[in-house]
């Protein structure tokens, strides 16, 4: 995910364009940039790689100018390159941008007939190629970008910085988020997230889907889709207290993975009534819980797997048919939904592209929404009848790791909630699962006792090129998220499997070289998995 950063400042701001890029770095890139008005003049630095590139070009090159745009990308169209990094930009405006023009070749070939000249293989330079085409027209850059957004299709977050507008920002938001923050003395900003903007200020305001944004020194001035002046509240941010470093850890992944223990037990003082035993939900249900007919669940990467742990426990605990999709399919499918049918999101960021299509096709076929997120000013916190909040705090880490245990946590009170409100779970049934989550911390922290063996067992399975992970039950998406992990972090070929289908295609592959890791929890089908490890080891596979 690529990162944005606009500042509006009184003096220089290539210094803290770069420290906001920073606080970025979570989402991940390959090359990072900005860009200045000096004199009135665009100028920019541009490089791959890390932000430290950028800082040793900008040590030798350094940029003046108190009105700057800065990206960090995560390359999709085009390499990562310098030539490709943001800002993109003409003789008259530059642009940094997240997500994807989904009509840039359209536009590209239309304005190359015009005579612009492309030197980059982004979807984004269609966008600075689009507006200035305009403004050689004699508009306004305000008025530029107003034409030009209805011509862009695609999900998008845009700052523009326009040469000789000293005092001029330009934001829009489709599909991706971007918010204003207000500063000191007039400053303005704009970041793709609050985190982006935390060192800045605690007041923001994030524009709405389709909104656009043109930002003065003390002022910021907000339009529709429709281009009509709208009015967008102020909230004041969290993201300030969270101006975390890494304390004694090497990356902020290893930090938040000791972390768990303590936002897993705050998530749960949020749901669970500790003294009676009982879950207690900090909201109202938006639906009669005996009425609902089915549920349906969507999300992406590791907050699906999330929901895939859930729908056996929806289906156990409180008998409701549960229908589960990666939100990237299900937006697209066109399923039929039940009456008086539930979906629950769930999602990190609560920005998710892809969710939150889902969570507005379910709204709009009549289904009550719960977002299980993790930022609650998100669009889809917003957007759904009830957030159920997880507590995990910022997750800066690209990977997700307290999140999801986060998410488990709430989902598992849900089920609860739900059992009960369904009258599948008693009071006694109630109790006992409760008082099962209450001693989930304490068990997290023993387990985090492990992590030398771990760290051995880790430096051997290093050298493999592929891993495979098993389980079944709810152990069989912890193998899908192990082997989604394992990718993610170690670029390591893996695949997680149900156990009981190894011997339906998988276990060709099994030899003295696949390192097999099993999930075999004390749980009904424990049997059932051990013949499977009997299986894997038979053929000489290292469990
Ligand atoms: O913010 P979200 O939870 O909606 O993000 C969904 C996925 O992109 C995310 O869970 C991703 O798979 C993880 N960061 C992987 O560790």
């Amino acid at each position: 995910m690529c990162g944005i950063v606009g500042i509006l400042g009184q003096g220089p701001v290539a210094g803290s364009l770069v420290d906001a890029l920073k606080r970025l770095e979570y989402r991940g890139y390959d090359s990072a940039g900005i860009a200045t008005l000096e004199n009135g003049k665009l100028a920019r630095r541009r490089a791959e790689g890390k932000l430290r590139n950028l800082e040793a070009l900008l040590r030798e090159q350094p940029l003046n100018g108190s009105v700057g745009i800065g990206h960090t990308r995560w390359a999709t169209h085009g390499r990562p390159t310098e030539n490709n990094a943001h800002p993109h930009a003409t003789d008259k405006l530059a642009v940094v941008h997240n997500g994807i023009i989904e009509n840039f070749r359209e536009l590209r070939d239309e304005l190359i007939a015009k005579g612009h000249e492309f030197v980059t293989q982004t979807d984004t330079e269609a966008v600075a190629h689009l507006v200035t085409e305009a403004i050689n027209h004699g508009l306004s850059p305000e008025q530029a970008v107003a034409i030009s957004l209805p011509r862009l299709k695609g999900a998008f977050a845009l700052a523009l910085l326009f040469a000789g507008e000293d005092n001029l920002l330009i934001g829009a938001r489709r599909g991706a988020p971007l918010a204003v923050g207000y500063g000191e003395g007039g400053e303005m900003y704009l970041g793709s997230d609050a985190l982006a903007l935390a060192a800045f200020t605690d007041t923001i305001t994030y524009l709405e889907d389709g909104d656009w944004v043109i930002l003065r020194r003390g002022s910021a001035e907000f339009r529709n889709e429709a281009n009509e002046p709208v009015f967008r509240a102020k909230l004041k941010t969290q993201a300030s207290a969270f101006l975390v470093d890494k304390g004694n850890y090497r990356h902020f992944m290893a930090k938040e993975i000791h972390e768990q223990p303590e936002v897993v037990a705050r998530t749960l003082a949020h749901y669970i009534d500790f003294s009676t035993g009982t879950v207690r939900l900090p909201f109202e249900l938006p639906f009669d819980a005996k009425k609902l007919t089915g549920l349906t669940v969507t999300a992406c990467g590791t907050a699906y797997y999330a929901g895939l742990v859930a729908k056996y426990w929806f289906e156990r605990f409180a008998r409701l048919r549960v229908e589960i999709d990666v939100a990237s399919e299900f937006r697209y499918r066109e399923a039929p939904l039940p009456d008086e049918g539930l979906m629950i999101v769930v999602s990190q960021s609560g920005e998710t592209a892809d969710s939150l299509a889902s969570l507005r096709y379910a709204k709009a076929h009549g289904q009550k929404i719960v977002g299980v997120v993790n930022v609650p000013t998100s669009t889809i916190a917003r957007e759904s009848d009830v957030a159920a909040p997880t507590l995990a705090g910022p997750e800066i880490g690209v990977a997700s790791t307290k999140a999801f245990t986060c998410q488990l946590t709430v989902l598992a009170a849900l089920a609860v909630a739900l059992g009960r409100a369904r009258g599948v779970l008693d009071a006694a049934s109630e109790q006992r699962l409760v008082n099962e989550l209450m001693v989930v911390p304490g068990l997290l922290a023993e387990a985090l006792k492990l992590e030398t063996g771990i760290e051995v067992l880790a430096h051997q399975l290093g050298k493999a090129t592929d891993v495979l992970y098993l389980g079944r039950g709810t152990s069989y998406p912890l193998a899908l998220e192990g082997a989604l992990k394992l990718k993610e972090i170690s670029y390591i070929h893996a695949e997680g499997y149900a156990a009981g289908e190894l011997k339906h295609g998988p276990i060709a592959l099994i030899d003295e070289q696949l390192p097999v890791i099993v999930i075999a929890p004390t749980d009904p089908v424990l049997e059932k998995t051990v013949s499977n490890l009997q299986e894997v080891s038979a053929r000489g596979g290292r469990i």
